[in-house]
Protein backbone atom coordinates (compact mmCIF):
# COMPACT_ATOMS: atom_id res chain seq x y z
CA UNK A 1 0.00 0.00 0.00
CA UNK A 2 1.55 3.39 -1.20
CA UNK A 3 0.83 6.68 -0.63
CA UNK A 4 0.53 8.02 -3.23
CA UNK A 5 1.08 12.22 -2.27
CA UNK A 6 4.71 11.29 -1.08
CA UNK A 7 5.42 8.62 -2.58
CA UNK A 8 6.73 6.59 0.51
CA UNK A 9 5.23 3.47 1.60
CA UNK A 10 2.96 3.93 4.79
CA UNK A 11 2.92 1.39 7.99
CA UNK A 12 0.06 -0.52 8.06
CA UNK A 13 -1.91 -1.06 11.16
CA UNK A 14 -4.27 -4.09 12.04
CA UNK A 15 -6.55 -4.60 14.27
CA UNK A 16 -10.01 -6.83 15.00
CA UNK A 17 -12.85 -7.70 17.42
CA UNK A 18 -14.90 -10.71 17.68
CA UNK A 19 -18.33 -10.82 17.25
CA UNK A 20 -19.49 -11.70 20.85
CA UNK A 21 -21.66 -10.56 23.46
CA UNK A 22 -21.76 -6.45 22.97
CA UNK A 23 -18.69 -3.94 22.43
CA UNK A 24 -18.32 -2.08 26.05
CA UNK A 25 -16.74 1.18 26.61
CA UNK A 26 -13.44 -1.08 27.68
CA UNK A 27 -13.33 -2.01 24.06
CA UNK A 28 -13.62 1.28 22.77
CA UNK A 29 -11.01 2.70 25.34
CA UNK A 30 -8.43 -0.20 24.95
CA UNK A 31 -8.80 -0.01 21.11
CA UNK A 32 -11.32 1.73 19.15
CA UNK A 33 -10.49 4.60 20.25
CA UNK A 34 -6.53 4.35 18.91
CA UNK A 35 -8.20 3.09 15.67
CA UNK A 36 -9.77 6.19 14.81
CA UNK A 37 -6.57 8.10 16.02
CA UNK A 38 -4.31 5.71 13.64
CA UNK A 39 -6.28 5.37 10.45
CA UNK A 40 -5.76 9.43 9.80
CA UNK A 41 -1.53 8.37 9.62
CA UNK A 42 -1.51 4.70 8.39
CA UNK A 43 -2.78 2.21 5.88
CA UNK A 44 -5.30 0.80 8.62
CA UNK A 45 -7.28 -2.49 8.18
CA UNK A 46 -10.47 -3.04 11.17
CA UNK A 47 -12.05 -6.17 10.61
CA UNK A 48 -15.11 -8.38 12.38
CA UNK A 49 -13.08 -11.65 13.39
CA UNK A 50 -16.15 -13.77 12.82
CA UNK A 51 -14.23 -16.90 12.37
CA UNK A 52 -12.57 -16.26 15.47
CA UNK A 53 -15.83 -16.23 17.70
CA UNK A 54 -16.57 -19.66 16.31
CA UNK A 55 -14.24 -21.30 18.65
CA UNK A 56 -17.78 -20.95 20.99
CA UNK A 57 -21.22 -22.16 19.89
CA UNK A 58 -23.12 -19.40 17.47
CA UNK A 59 -26.72 -19.38 17.45
CA UNK A 60 -26.33 -18.85 13.40
CA UNK A 61 -29.38 -16.15 12.91
CA UNK A 62 -28.25 -14.06 16.43
CA UNK A 63 -24.37 -14.27 15.34
CA UNK A 64 -25.32 -13.12 11.55
CA UNK A 65 -27.37 -10.27 13.05
CA UNK A 66 -24.36 -9.21 15.50
CA UNK A 67 -22.16 -9.40 13.11
CA UNK A 68 -23.54 -7.19 11.26
CA UNK A 69 -24.52 -5.18 14.12
CA UNK A 70 -20.90 -4.47 15.19
CA UNK A 71 -19.66 -3.58 11.92
CA UNK A 72 -22.33 -0.89 11.79
CA UNK A 73 -20.60 0.06 15.35
CA UNK A 74 -17.23 0.66 13.58
CA UNK A 75 -19.05 2.57 11.14
CA UNK A 76 -20.61 5.14 13.46
CA UNK A 77 -17.73 4.76 15.76
CA UNK A 78 -15.98 6.75 13.09
CA UNK A 79 -14.02 4.12 11.64
CA UNK A 80 -14.35 5.68 7.87
CA UNK A 81 -13.83 3.55 4.87
CA UNK A 82 -12.23 6.44 2.90
CA UNK A 83 -9.32 5.72 5.13
CA UNK A 84 -9.36 2.52 6.43
CA UNK A 85 -10.18 -1.46 4.72
CA UNK A 86 -13.05 -2.18 7.53
CA UNK A 87 -14.32 -6.04 6.50
CA UNK A 88 -15.47 -9.25 8.08
CA UNK A 89 -12.54 -11.84 7.97
CA UNK A 90 -14.16 -14.60 6.46
CA UNK A 91 -15.15 -12.75 3.28
CA UNK A 92 -10.94 -13.08 2.55
CA UNK A 93 -10.50 -16.46 2.34
CA UNK A 94 -6.80 -16.29 2.98
CA UNK A 95 -7.15 -15.51 6.36
CA UNK A 96 -7.78 -19.56 7.05
CA UNK A 97 -5.78 -20.67 4.07
CA UNK A 98 -2.03 -19.12 5.98
CA UNK A 99 -3.44 -20.42 9.29
CA UNK A 100 -3.19 -23.60 7.74
CA UNK A 101 0.59 -23.10 7.07
CA UNK A 102 1.57 -21.33 9.72
CA UNK A 103 -0.41 -24.27 11.98
CA UNK A 104 3.27 -25.97 10.81
CA UNK A 105 5.22 -23.53 12.30
CA UNK A 106 3.16 -23.71 15.45
CA UNK A 107 4.12 -25.77 18.53
CA UNK A 108 1.20 -27.55 20.52
CA UNK A 109 3.12 -26.80 23.60
CA UNK A 110 3.52 -22.68 22.62
CA UNK A 111 -0.75 -23.27 22.72
CA UNK A 112 -1.06 -25.12 25.20
CA UNK A 113 0.70 -22.74 27.46
CA UNK A 114 -1.63 -19.47 26.06
CA UNK A 115 -3.42 -17.89 29.51
CA UNK A 116 -6.42 -17.31 26.96
CA UNK A 117 -7.03 -20.83 26.11
CA UNK A 118 -6.20 -21.90 29.91
CA UNK A 119 -9.36 -19.60 30.88
CA UNK A 120 -11.23 -20.23 27.92
CA UNK A 121 -10.88 -24.35 28.31
CA UNK A 122 -11.97 -23.84 32.37
CA UNK A 123 -15.31 -22.37 31.01
CA UNK A 124 -16.09 -24.48 28.52
CA UNK A 125 -15.38 -27.79 29.33
CA UNK A 126 -17.69 -29.18 27.65
CA UNK A 127 -16.50 -27.83 24.06
CA UNK A 128 -12.80 -27.62 24.12
CA UNK A 129 -12.35 -27.38 20.72
CA UNK A 130 -8.92 -27.40 17.90
CA UNK A 131 -10.08 -23.54 17.32
CA UNK A 132 -9.86 -22.61 20.73
CA UNK A 133 -6.27 -24.30 20.89
CA UNK A 134 -5.42 -23.05 17.67
CA UNK A 135 -7.10 -19.32 18.03
CA UNK A 136 -3.60 -17.13 18.37
CA UNK A 137 -2.27 -18.91 15.08
CA UNK A 138 -5.21 -17.45 13.36
CA UNK A 139 -4.64 -13.76 14.40
CA UNK A 140 -1.09 -14.32 13.32
CA UNK A 141 -2.61 -15.38 10.09
CA UNK A 142 -4.91 -12.17 10.48
CA UNK A 143 -1.43 -9.62 11.58
CA UNK A 144 0.74 -11.46 9.21
CA UNK A 145 -1.18 -11.12 5.70
CA UNK A 146 -0.99 -7.88 5.85
CA UNK A 147 2.60 -7.04 6.37
CA UNK A 148 1.32 -5.42 9.87
CA UNK A 149 3.59 -2.81 11.51
CA UNK A 150 1.17 -1.75 14.77
CA UNK A 151 -1.52 -3.88 16.30
CA UNK A 152 -3.29 -1.32 18.20
CA UNK A 153 -5.31 -3.30 21.30
CA UNK A 154 -5.69 -4.00 24.98
CA UNK A 155 -3.01 -5.32 27.18
CA UNK A 156 -5.31 -9.14 27.10
CA UNK A 157 -3.89 -9.20 23.46
CA UNK A 158 0.08 -9.17 24.59
CA UNK A 159 0.17 -12.70 24.63
CA UNK A 160 -0.82 -13.84 21.36
CA UNK A 161 0.79 -10.43 19.85
CA UNK A 162 3.75 -12.21 21.05
CA UNK A 163 3.42 -15.47 19.67
CA UNK A 164 2.72 -13.57 16.66
CA UNK A 165 5.64 -12.46 16.16
CA UNK A 166 7.43 -15.74 17.29
CA UNK A 167 5.90 -17.39 14.55
CA UNK A 168 7.26 -14.52 12.20
CA UNK A 169 10.28 -14.77 12.80
CA UNK A 170 10.38 -18.30 12.89
CA UNK A 171 9.24 -18.49 9.64
CA UNK A 172 11.46 -15.75 7.97
CA UNK A 173 14.55 -17.59 9.58
CA UNK A 174 13.56 -20.42 7.85
CA UNK A 175 12.55 -19.02 4.41
CA UNK A 176 14.31 -15.31 4.12
CA UNK A 177 12.39 -12.42 5.14
CA UNK A 178 8.37 -13.23 4.50
CA UNK A 179 6.73 -11.46 7.20
CA UNK A 180 6.69 -8.16 8.98
CA UNK A 181 7.07 -8.60 12.32
CA UNK A 182 4.89 -6.70 13.81
CA UNK A 183 4.53 -4.51 17.22
CA UNK A 184 1.79 -3.70 19.72
CA UNK A 185 0.41 -0.98 20.11
CA UNK A 186 -0.79 -0.65 23.89
CA UNK A 187 -2.45 2.43 25.51
CA UNK A 188 -0.53 3.84 28.60
CA UNK A 189 -3.18 4.69 30.05
CA UNK A 190 -6.99 2.49 29.75
CA UNK A 191 -5.30 -0.99 28.08
CA UNK A 192 -7.66 -2.60 30.73
CA UNK A 193 -10.88 -1.59 31.75
CA UNK A 194 -12.18 -2.91 34.84
CA UNK A 195 -15.49 -5.03 35.66
CA UNK A 196 -18.08 -2.05 37.12
CA UNK A 197 -19.12 -4.91 39.30
CA UNK A 198 -15.62 -6.41 40.40
CA UNK A 199 -12.93 -3.52 39.41
CA UNK A 200 -9.97 -6.09 40.07
CA UNK A 201 -11.23 -8.21 37.10
CA UNK A 202 -11.54 -7.41 33.54
CA UNK A 203 -14.87 -5.67 31.70
CA UNK A 204 -15.75 -8.44 29.34
CA UNK A 205 -17.23 -8.55 26.34
CA UNK A 206 -19.76 -11.10 27.16
CA UNK A 207 -20.15 -11.03 31.00
CA UNK A 208 -23.16 -13.09 32.49
CA UNK A 209 -23.64 -10.08 34.86
CA UNK A 210 -25.14 -7.05 32.61
CA UNK A 211 -23.86 -5.04 35.27
CA UNK A 212 -20.51 -5.20 34.84
CA UNK A 213 -20.27 -4.00 31.51
CA UNK A 214 -21.53 -1.06 29.45
CA UNK A 215 -22.00 -1.10 26.02
CA UNK A 216 -21.20 1.90 23.44
CA UNK A 217 -24.83 2.02 21.70
CA UNK A 218 -26.20 1.34 25.56
CA UNK A 219 -29.13 3.78 26.35
CA UNK A 220 -28.49 6.34 28.45
CA UNK A 221 -30.76 5.58 31.57
CA UNK A 222 -29.06 2.25 31.46
CA UNK A 223 -25.80 3.99 31.59
CA UNK A 224 -26.33 5.81 34.36
CA UNK A 225 -28.31 3.03 36.47
CA UNK A 226 -24.92 1.40 35.65
CA UNK A 227 -22.63 3.74 36.93
CA UNK A 228 -24.87 4.61 39.87
CA UNK A 229 -24.26 0.94 41.19
CA UNK A 230 -20.59 0.28 40.01
CA UNK A 231 -18.81 -1.65 43.21
CA UNK A 232 -16.25 1.13 44.66
CA UNK A 233 -15.07 1.12 48.31
CA UNK A 234 -16.46 2.08 51.66
CA UNK A 235 -14.50 5.27 51.69
CA UNK A 236 -15.97 8.76 50.53
CA UNK A 237 -12.81 10.52 48.78
CA UNK A 238 -12.03 10.60 45.35
CA UNK A 239 -8.00 9.45 45.33
CA UNK A 240 -6.29 8.10 42.99
CA UNK A 241 -4.73 4.86 44.95
CA UNK A 242 -3.82 1.40 44.13
CA UNK A 243 -6.22 0.45 46.74
CA UNK A 244 -9.05 2.04 45.48
CA UNK A 245 -9.35 0.12 41.99
CA UNK A 246 -13.18 0.52 41.33
CA UNK A 247 -12.49 4.58 41.96
CA UNK A 248 -9.73 4.31 39.79
CA UNK A 249 -11.45 2.33 36.67
CA UNK A 250 -13.95 5.13 37.52
CA UNK A 251 -11.43 8.14 36.45
CA UNK A 252 -9.79 6.09 34.29
CA UNK A 253 -13.15 5.66 31.96
CA UNK A 254 -14.06 9.42 32.53
CA UNK A 255 -10.53 9.98 31.51
CA UNK A 256 -10.92 8.84 28.16
CA UNK A 257 -14.27 10.45 27.33
CA UNK A 258 -13.76 13.83 28.84
CA UNK A 259 -9.81 13.79 27.54
CA UNK A 260 -9.38 15.60 30.85
CA UNK A 261 -6.07 14.12 33.44
CA UNK A 262 -6.90 11.44 35.86
CA UNK A 263 -5.14 13.78 38.41
CA UNK A 264 -7.52 16.86 37.58
CA UNK A 265 -10.96 15.06 37.49
CA UNK A 266 -9.73 13.53 40.75
CA UNK A 267 -8.71 17.19 42.00
CA UNK A 268 -12.19 18.17 40.82
CA UNK A 269 -14.03 15.11 42.21
CA UNK A 270 -12.12 14.41 45.76
CA UNK A 271 -14.48 15.94 48.39
CA UNK A 272 -17.96 15.75 46.59
CA UNK A 273 -18.93 12.29 47.65
CA UNK A 274 -19.37 8.82 45.50
CA UNK A 275 -22.41 9.44 44.59
CA UNK A 276 -22.13 12.93 42.89
CA UNK A 277 -18.95 11.52 41.34
CA UNK A 278 -20.53 8.41 39.82
CA UNK A 279 -23.38 10.47 38.24
CA UNK A 280 -20.75 12.76 36.59
CA UNK A 281 -18.93 9.48 35.21
CA UNK A 282 -21.99 8.17 33.98
CA UNK A 283 -22.90 11.51 32.22
CA UNK A 284 -19.83 11.79 31.03
CA UNK A 285 -19.96 8.31 29.07
CA UNK A 286 -23.47 9.38 27.83
CA UNK A 287 -22.50 12.28 26.12
CA UNK A 288 -19.82 11.03 24.68
CA UNK A 289 -21.80 7.74 22.94
CA UNK A 290 -24.69 10.27 22.08
CA UNK A 291 -23.93 10.67 18.69
CA UNK A 292 -22.39 7.05 18.00
CA UNK A 293 -25.69 5.32 19.27
CA UNK A 294 -27.49 7.86 16.79
CA UNK A 295 -25.45 7.01 13.52
CA UNK A 296 -25.54 3.44 14.82
CA UNK A 297 -29.55 3.39 14.71
CA UNK A 298 -29.76 5.50 11.78
CA UNK A 299 -26.66 2.76 9.74
CA UNK A 300 -29.05 -0.60 10.93
CA UNK A 301 -31.91 1.00 8.50
CA UNK A 302 -29.43 0.77 5.46
CA UNK A 303 -28.16 -2.65 5.07
CA UNK A 304 -27.21 -1.83 1.43
CA UNK A 305 -24.58 0.52 2.52
CA UNK A 306 -23.28 -1.62 5.51
CA UNK A 307 -23.17 -4.20 2.53
CA UNK A 308 -21.65 -2.22 -0.01
CA UNK A 309 -19.05 -1.24 2.74
CA UNK A 310 -18.31 -4.34 3.47
CA UNK A 311 -17.75 -6.02 0.09
CA UNK A 312 -15.16 -2.94 -1.08
CA UNK A 313 -13.29 -4.10 2.15
CA UNK A 314 -13.22 -7.60 1.82
CA UNK A 315 -12.30 -6.96 -1.63
CA UNK A 316 -9.55 -4.68 -1.00
CA UNK A 317 -8.14 -6.67 2.01
CA UNK A 318 -8.35 -9.68 -0.78
CA UNK A 319 -6.35 -8.16 -2.82
CA UNK A 320 -3.10 -7.48 -0.27
CA UNK A 321 -3.53 -11.18 1.09
CA UNK A 322 -3.44 -12.69 -2.01
CA UNK A 323 0.12 -11.32 -3.03
CA UNK A 324 1.17 -12.26 0.92
CA UNK A 325 0.09 -15.66 0.35
CA UNK A 326 1.11 -15.86 -3.32
CA UNK A 327 4.82 -15.19 -1.68
CA UNK A 328 4.41 -18.01 1.06
CA UNK A 329 3.56 -20.30 -0.88
CA UNK A 330 6.65 -19.95 -3.33
CA UNK A 331 9.10 -19.49 -0.45
CA UNK A 332 7.48 -23.14 1.18
CA UNK A 333 7.67 -24.99 -2.24
CA UNK A 334 4.41 -25.14 -3.22
CA UNK A 335 4.10 -25.62 -7.10
CA UNK A 336 2.23 -22.68 -8.76
CA UNK A 337 -0.83 -22.42 -11.40
CA UNK A 338 0.59 -20.52 -14.13
P1 LIG B 1 -11.64 -9.02 21.75
O1 LIG B 1 -12.76 -9.14 20.77
O2 LIG B 1 -11.72 -9.80 23.00
O3 LIG B 1 -11.44 -7.51 22.17
C1 LIG B 1 -11.32 -6.49 21.20
C2 LIG B 1 -10.30 -5.46 21.62
O4 LIG B 1 -10.67 -4.83 22.85
C3 LIG B 1 -9.62 -4.93 23.80
N1 LIG B 1 -10.23 -5.09 25.12
C4 LIG B 1 -10.07 -4.25 26.14
N2 LIG B 1 -9.33 -3.14 26.28
C5 LIG B 1 -9.37 -2.51 27.48
N3 LIG B 1 -10.12 -2.94 28.52
C6 LIG B 1 -10.87 -4.04 28.43
N4 LIG B 1 -11.60 -4.45 29.47
C7 LIG B 1 -10.87 -4.76 27.20
N5 LIG B 1 -11.48 -5.88 26.77
C8 LIG B 1 -11.08 -6.07 25.50
C9 LIG B 1 -8.85 -6.17 23.37
O5 LIG B 1 -7.52 -6.14 23.86
C10 LIG B 1 -8.91 -6.06 21.88
O6 LIG B 1 -7.95 -5.15 21.40
N6 LIG B 1 -8.14 -11.91 19.74
C11 LIG B 1 -8.73 -10.60 19.68
C12 LIG B 1 -9.32 -10.28 18.32
C13 LIG B 1 -8.37 -10.42 17.17
C14 LIG B 1 -7.34 -9.50 16.82
C15 LIG B 1 -6.76 -10.04 15.64
C16 LIG B 1 -6.88 -8.33 17.38
C17 LIG B 1 -8.37 -11.41 16.25
N7 LIG B 1 -7.41 -11.18 15.32
C18 LIG B 1 -5.70 -9.37 15.00
C19 LIG B 1 -5.81 -7.67 16.75
C20 LIG B 1 -5.23 -8.22 15.59
C21 LIG B 1 -9.85 -10.55 20.69
O7 LIG B 1 -10.38 -11.54 21.11
O8 LIG B 1 -10.26 -9.31 21.01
Amino acid sequence: MEDLVNNIPKKVVYSGIQPTGIITIGNYIGAIDNWLKLQEDYNSLFSIVDLHALTVRQNPAEYRQRALSFFAQYLAAGIDPNKAIIYFQSHVKEHAELCWILNCFTYVGEMTRMTQFKDKSKKNEDNINMGLLDYPVLMAADILLYQTDLVPVGVDQKQHLEIARDIAIRFNNLYSPTFKVPEGYIPKQGAKIFSLQDPTGKMSKSDPDPNASVAIIEDPDSIMRKFKRAVTDCETTVEIREDKPGILNLLTIMSAMTGQTIESLADEYRDGGYAKFKQAVGESVVEKFRPLREEYNRLMQDKGYLMQVAKDGAEKASRIAYRTMQKVKRKIGLVELK
